[in-house]
């Protein structure tokens, strides 16, 4: 279990942070009231706190500025794999901020006190970690141009940096847990219609301010809008927690790719439509008998839990031998052998797999994602579970997944 860094310097406590993942993540909002003094661990508060600085220091993925019905995107240059804004860029988005514009920065990037601190948020909460990403909205007090009553489909903590917001929040009771955005009183699309167990506008609203240091948990389908009583800056941290449909459409979406039989075209008109039908009912069968074979192994190479050390492990197998060893071109060969026979050999030429390799042909117990991650700080958890998986299907590692406690 992570010892809970960023959420206790977030929540302001331990003990929020546990009670926090006991009884409000990921279901139920919270408001917490805080000390911004003690942030500056944790984000870039100086670069965050002054709009002409952010907009001359982040790396943003996008620029988008909203006035009302009418919205600005500004698109930033890349530089040196880096997206930046020009001079006349930045004017531009200043000149309509200025106006009242609600500034919206997404996903930055180029701050990495507030990268590693997205990275152990995500650790802590067991998410993979480029499900955590971070906005920033920044708009001047009396700003006319509020953003409508509406839901977004993801979790989010709201972090407060500047000023004064008012938030205006609602229970969700028309669509639980939605999978798509929307405003208050938009007829819902057709595929969304059928969603909605009652009316599409909430019966009624609460009101709460966010000051300097505030912060608020918002999951994903609570009406809300907001009102900004001072200027005001306040970071999103956007979530994007798996869900149970979206890995198990991973996982079927793995197997269809592992077995021919399942990538195999469908050739519609060579059968009759009662063999088509025939065919179909053969691959679901099979479908179904891989699915049923699933367990936490599978859980964690879908990267869930974050592969916590308590609920799965991986250790060599001792029969598989593997030797990575540099080629003469600058590329690394991975050799697999069991009892003397090779059964597996590639070539990798991306360097931090090829140091993930080492380290586990290197591991002399069994691990967890949690000694990867410390020992890989800047790699991805995709690139563990996409090597484990190699591992794992090469008979190199075997999973163990320990009883998950209570
Ligand atoms: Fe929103």
């Amino acid at each position: 279990m992570s010892e809970l860094l960023a959420l206790s310097s977030l929540l302001d406590s331990p003990e929020q942070a546990r009670r926090f993942l006991r009884y409000v993540w990921p279901a139920r909002p919270l408001h917490v009231e805080g000390d911004r003094g003690r942030w500056s661990e944790l984000f870039e508060l100086d670069v965050l706190t002054d709009v002409p600085t952010l907009l001359a220091q982040v790396h943003p993925g996008n620029v988008r500025v909203q006035l009302g019905d009418d919205e600005v995107t500004i698109l930033p240059h890349t530089v040196d794999g880096h997206k930046r804004l020009t001079d006349v860029q930045r004017l531009h988005a200043l000149a309509l901020y200025g106006a009242g514009g609600q500034l919206y920065l997404e996903k930055l990037t180029g701050l990495p006190r507030l990268q590693a601190f997205l990275c152990a948020l995500a650790d802590d909460l067991g998410m993979p970690r480029p499900r955590v990403n971070c906005n920033l909205f920044a708009v001047r007090g009396g700003s006319s141009f509020t953003p409508p009553l509406h839901w977004d489909n993801g979790e989010g903590f709201v972090v407060q940096l500047c000023g004064v917001k008012r938030w205006t929040l609602a229970d969700n009771h028309a669509v639980p847990f939605p999978s798509f955005n929307y405003d208050a009183g938009r007829p819902p699309r057709l595929d969304q219609a059928l969603l909605f167990e009652s009316e599409p506008q909430p019966d009624h609203t609460r009101e709460i301010e966010l000051t300097e240091g505030s912060v608020l948990f918002l999951p994903r389908g609570v009406w809300h809008t907001t009102t900004p009583v001072s200027d005001s800056i306040h970071l999103d941290i956007m979530l994007h927690p798996p869900t149970w449909a979206g890995v198990l459409t991973d996982i079927v979406h793995r197997l269809g790719n592992e077995d021919a039989r399942l990538r195999a075209p469908i050739a519609a008109t060579a059968q009759s439509p009662a063999e088509l039908v025939a065919a179909f009912a053969r691959v679901r069968g099979e479908l179904i008998e891989a699915l049923s074979g699933l367990d936490g192994a599978d859980l964690a190479l879908e990267g869930i839990g974050g592969m916590a050390d308590d609920l799965v492990r991986f250790r060599r197998i001792p029969e598989a031998d593997m030797e990575v060893a540099p080629e003469n071109d600058g590329a690394t060969r991975v050799r697999v052998t069991r009892n003397g026979a090779e059964t597996v050999s590639l070539t990798v030429r991306d360097r931090d797999t090829v140091a993930v390799l080492e380290w586990i042909g290197a591991a002399g117990e069994s691990f967890g994602l949690g000694a990867l991650r410390a020992a890989f700080t800047t790699c991805s958890d995709d690139l563990f579970v996409r090597t484990l998986r190699f591992l794992w299907s090469a008979e190199v590692v075997e999973v163990f997944a320990q009883e998950p406690s209570s």
